[in-house]
């Protein structure tokens, strides 16, 4: 629907100052737009509820070797229209999303340089987004941009969630501050080398605020095609956020643009209500609709892998054999001592391929299965994989025929250890490779520095090589599971062959660093989550990794229920039960959540939601419209408060609770959980103990005449 909707023109003096004003859907987010009297300035401000949210901030652009296009404006015209939609992803957190936004297109012209230049915004019941966009023009054909002078101002000190600004890496855990506290160069990016952080008030986006009088802010970006990510540098002064593009190898410029061309929408999360911002669909709203024509072949997946037995201390290796140094071409593999710890072995993946059609798993990951992993890591080594080629110990064609004849697809991993030109030119053949053998979906990797050397993780060329092997992966039919890219920003919409990214610090920290603090998955859901779903490899269920080495002080910052919590909170349609196989073993009655939970839902419900404390949060699974929940913690132990009125009436439930025990804590006792059924209706509201550190997961289904007889408790 596109009709002419409302607009304000508070002020219209002359052809060079105008104030415009425009609100959201439900009015209570207002933007005004500005052209500042002396120099022509375009700038914004953002009201909440009538009081300002964010204070005058500047638009524009520093230009290589250009006049600027941050000044010397006059306004062409403006044109505001309301829209609304609706699309069903093929994948996701609901079977339908609603687009509702009301959109003010403001055409501007700089009479200097006859270039112009249109500034887009949207606002949402949730949120704002703009974004810039440059048509074909005589004096504006290709330009570089040396700084976008994006601001967002702030109006107090409000209390924050971070991770430092690095163009290489968002491996980090969280830091709560005030905004006046930031300082990025004091956090432990422990573990990984490719963490620099490129200044003390450097920040990542998307950044999680709440301000004293309960507002809830995020700074983010959506649809990054073309263009380095967005950082955020803090002027402490100012109060004032500025836009940050990672960089080119070249001194100067963050940015190679030839009109026509836009940049991402940037976008702010605005409500009183926190569990908005998780229920929100405006990231996903502001990408395009999906460009691949039949996606049938898109499913979701449940996943084990010979993976945590590298990533858990001494308990396997990715390599063949103990080498320092070794060249790709002229290595006969079959020649080398192997060092009798590789974990990719023939008769270990059969066993895991047994385990997972045991348990009714979609697929198994197998990593260290080709040749390369002797020097992978760290030495910004350009020919380190060739994808093809399995190591002497690992028969691809005998694990294939036998994952296939149980009914088991096997996962292809392509660590690229970020040497991208390398991948680039080996990649027609992996995928042949993959096709040959019946692989249908690839779990990447970008470990290190990047080659071509002097571009970052977070730079236009490498966002456009993701891009592109998302392409190319979508033309074979293949589904795409990236780690260490840069961070999403809602692409899965465009491509749904991107089931997954990592691009956070994930589970494996918690085995050899300090760790992930019982906040983490919380911040993130307020942060990389609101970009597209996470592999975050959950289902710890041997938390401390002195069980594997005396002494060892590594361990999740988890209780055991809460693990199978996070199948519920931390969206993803591929999800990894991450844990060893013996370890599930042990404990098959708790492993029974991560058989039935599903990964792909009709709905989703935010219960309850604190950014650093807690979120509890209801899906409905696409498989058998069943019902599951998830509530976590942080530090503090709590009560989760759920309203079951999700549920159908009249129907009477069993809910399934794996709880933490009343002894249970993340530190002194993880392991500790209960499984109690009990009956439960649309009408219940319960409550439920989370340990320090914990959680609890349900799963519901109507109840049977038998459940009945049980004499299950109400809950
Ligand atoms: C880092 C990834 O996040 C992890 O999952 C993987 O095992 C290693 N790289 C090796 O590729
Ligand atoms: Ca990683």
């Amino acid at each position: 629907m596109r009709k002419l909707f409302f607009v304000v023109i508070l002020v219209i003096m002359a052809m060079n100052l105008f104030a415009i004003s425009v609100g959201s859907p439900n009015q209570r987010i207002k933007v005004v737009f500005d052209l500042d009297l002396k120099d022509s300035v375009p700038s914004y401000q953002v009201f909440f509820d009538e009081k300002e949210v964010i204070a005058k901030s500047n638009l524009g652009f520093l230009l290589d070797g250009d006049r600027d296009l941050m000044s010397g404006f006059i306004l062409e015209n403006v044109d505001i229209k309301k829209f609304s939609s609706k699309w069903s992803p093929v994948l996701g957190q609901y079977s339908e999303v609603e687009d509702t936004y009301n959109q003010c297109v403001i055409n501007l012209q700089q009479p200097s340089t006859a270039r112009t230049m249109r500034i887009v915004f949207r606002l949402y019941d949730e949120g704002i987004a703009f974004r810039y966009e440059f048509d074909r023009q005589d004096n504006l054909g290709y330009f570089r941009i040396k700084d976008e002078v994006t601001q967002f101002a702030m109006t107090d000190d409000h209390t924050a969630w971070w991770i430092p600004g690095a163009y290489d890496s968002n491996e980090f855990f969280y830091t709560k501050s005030k905004l006046s506290a930031i300082d990025a160069l004091k956090v432990d990016g422990s573990g990984i080398g490719t963490n620099k952080v490129f200044d003390k008030n450097a920040v990542q986006s998307p950044i999680m605020m709440k301000s004293a009088k309960g507002v809830y802010l995020n700074i983010f970006e959506a649809a990054l095609v073309d263009y380095p990510a967005m950082h955020l540098l803090y002027d402490k002064r100012k109060k004032t956020f500025n836009a940050v593009l990672a960089p080119t190898p070249i001194e100067g410029v963050r940015t190679f643009m030839q009109t026509p061309c836009n940049t991402p929408w940037r976008t702010i999360f605005v409500t009183d209500d926190a569990r908005d911002i998780l229920a929100s669909n405006m990231i996903l709203n502001l990408n395009e609709p999906c460009k691949i024509e039949n996606t049938t072949w898109i499913k979701p997946m449940k996943y084990v892998g010979i993976w945590w037995q590298m990533h858990a201390p001494g308990q396997g290796t990715w390599n063949y054999a103990d080498m320092p140094n070794i060249k790709l071409a002229d290595t006969d593999w079959s020649k080398l001592t192997p060092n009798g710890r590789h974990g990719a072995t023939t008769e270990n993946t059969m066993r895991y391929i047994d385990f997972a059609a045991e348990h009714g798993f979609d697929g198994v990951l197998v990593e260290g299965w080709n040749v390369g992993w002797e020097d992978w890591a760290g030495q910004w080594k350009e020919e380190v994989f060739d994808f093809v080629t399995p190591y002497p110990d690992f028969d691809v064609k005998k694990v294939t025929e036998y994952a296939k004849s149980k009914g088991v697809q096997m996962i292809m991993h392509h660590e690229t250890s970020a040497s991208a030109t390398n991948y680039e030119r080996r990649i027609d053949d992996a995928f042949d490779f993959m096709e040959e053998y019946g692989y249908k979906s690839v779990k990447t990797g970008y470990v290190g520095r990047i080659i071509p050397r002097g571009e970052y993780h977070d730079g236009q060329w490498m966002v456009n090589h993701y891009n592109r092997v998302l392409e190319k992966a979508a033309d074979r039919r293949i589904m795409v599971n990236a780690h260490e890219p840069v961070r999403p920003t809602g692409l899965s919409r465009t491509y749904p062959n991107l089931l997954a990214c990592e691009a956070a610090r994930g589970n494996e920290f918690n085995a050899w660093s300090v760790g992930n603090p019982p906040s983490h998955e919380i911040d993130l859901a307020f942060t990389r989550l609101l970009g597209g779903a996470m592999d975050y490899t959950p289902g710890i269920f041997e938390i401390k990794m002195d069980y594997y080495q005396p002494g060892n002080p590594c361990q999740i910052h988890t209780t055991l229920a809460k693990q199978l919590a996070l199948y519920v909170t931390m969206y993803s349609p591929i999800q990894m039960a991450a844990d060893l196989p013996e370890n599930y073993e042990r404990y098959m009655d708790a492993f029974q959540f991560i058989k039935d939970v599903d990964v792909d839902w009709l709905d989703t419900k935010v219960l309850e939601a604190e950014p650093g404390e807690y979120i509890t949060i209801a899906r409905k699974g696409k498989k058998y419209g069943q019902w599951f929940v998830g509530a976590i913690t942080a530090e503090k132990g709590r009560k989760a408060e759920i309203d079951f009125s999700f549920l159908q009436p009249d129907v009477k439930y069993v809910a399934t609770v794996y709880a933490d025990a009343k002894d249970a804590d993340w530190e002194k006792n993880p392991k500790a959980y209960t499984i109690t059924n009990y009956i439960v209706t649309n009408k219940t509201k319960a409550k439920i103990q989370l340990a320090a550190g914990g959680g609890c997961a349900i799963s519901l289904k109507v109840a049977t005449t038998e459940d009945l007889e049980m004499n299950y408790k109400k809950l």
